[in-house]
């Protein structure tokens, strides 16, 4: 178990208006996550997953109850601190990978460095290290469409922790893969919680689930259970 809290909600609620239709995303959802450990949230599709990763990367704001990511109390932040916060803290995997094709795998990787005026040099002695921490070594000078799927969801891990940063947030991030890319993808984000990396990810596999320290089951935005794994967790 690591030391601290990495999120703590405490009844969040989120509702979006589409013209005169409300949908209430989330309601009243409360949970603790502790650093360096493997979260999943599953339930059905429209549960509210992707919205409550949304809202803990500051995405999107909670409409109702306190949200701490990191330390930082994000239903007070202005949004350039949610900005620095998404930008310096958190990595967001998505399903589809999200990597620009123009630019090399390494090129990917080191975008978020550059974004916030990392040097090229260090931004790339920094992408090399994240690419070898998930496996991906000898493929810095290729291109996306040059690697196979699980390679690419590889290189979206390596620009999600880029900078040594410890939240990593997954929304379906198997979801483009055959099982067993699927499942490899799932040992390299066990190995980053090894190494005290804090993973929340979305999933309707069950299969993905045995990877977890920890499963949120979400149905029409409540969460219905949070399950301990090793009865360590309030
Ligand atoms: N930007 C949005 N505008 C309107 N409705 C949304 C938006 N995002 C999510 N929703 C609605 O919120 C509910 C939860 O969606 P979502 O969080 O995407 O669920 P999941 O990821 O579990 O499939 C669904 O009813 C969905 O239609
Ligand atoms: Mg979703």
């Amino acid at each position: 178990m690591g030391n601290g809290v990495a999120i703590v909600a405490t009844g969040i609620g989120k509702t979006f208006s589409m013209g005169k239709q409300t949908v209430t995303a989330l309601r009243d959802v409360s949970l603790s996550v502790p650093v360096g450990t493997l979260t999943a949230l599953t339930g059905p599709s429209g549960s509210g997953k992707s919205t409550l990763l949304h809202l803990i990367a500051g995405l999107e704001r909670v409409d109702s109850g306190d949200l701490n990511v990191l330390g930082h109390q994000v239903h007070r932040c202005s949004p350039a601190e949610l900005a620095a916060l998404r930008l310096r803290e958190i990595g967001f995997v998505h399903q589809d990978f999200s990597l620009l094709a123009d630019l090399t795998m390494v090129e990917n990787v080191r975008l978020p460095l550059e974004a916030v005026g990392t040097p090229r040099g260090e931004a790339t002695k920094a992408a090399s290290e994240a690419m070898a921490r998930v496996g991906l070594k000898e493929l810095e000078q290729r291109f996306p469409a040059e690697v196979s799927g699980g390679q690419q969801q590889r290189a979206a891990i390596a620009r999600a922790i880029v900078g040594n940063r410890t939240l990593v947030l997954a929304d379906e991030p198997t979801g483009s893969l055959d099982s067993r890319t699927g499942s490899e993808i799932m040992d390299v984000l066990g190995r980053l919680r090894d190494d005290g990396v804090t993973v929340v990810l979305s999933t309707h596999n069950p299969a993905n689930l045995s990877h977890a320290d920890h499963v949120a089951v979400l149905h029409d935005g409540a969460l219905v259970s949070f399950d301990a794994a090793e009865g360590d967790v309030a």
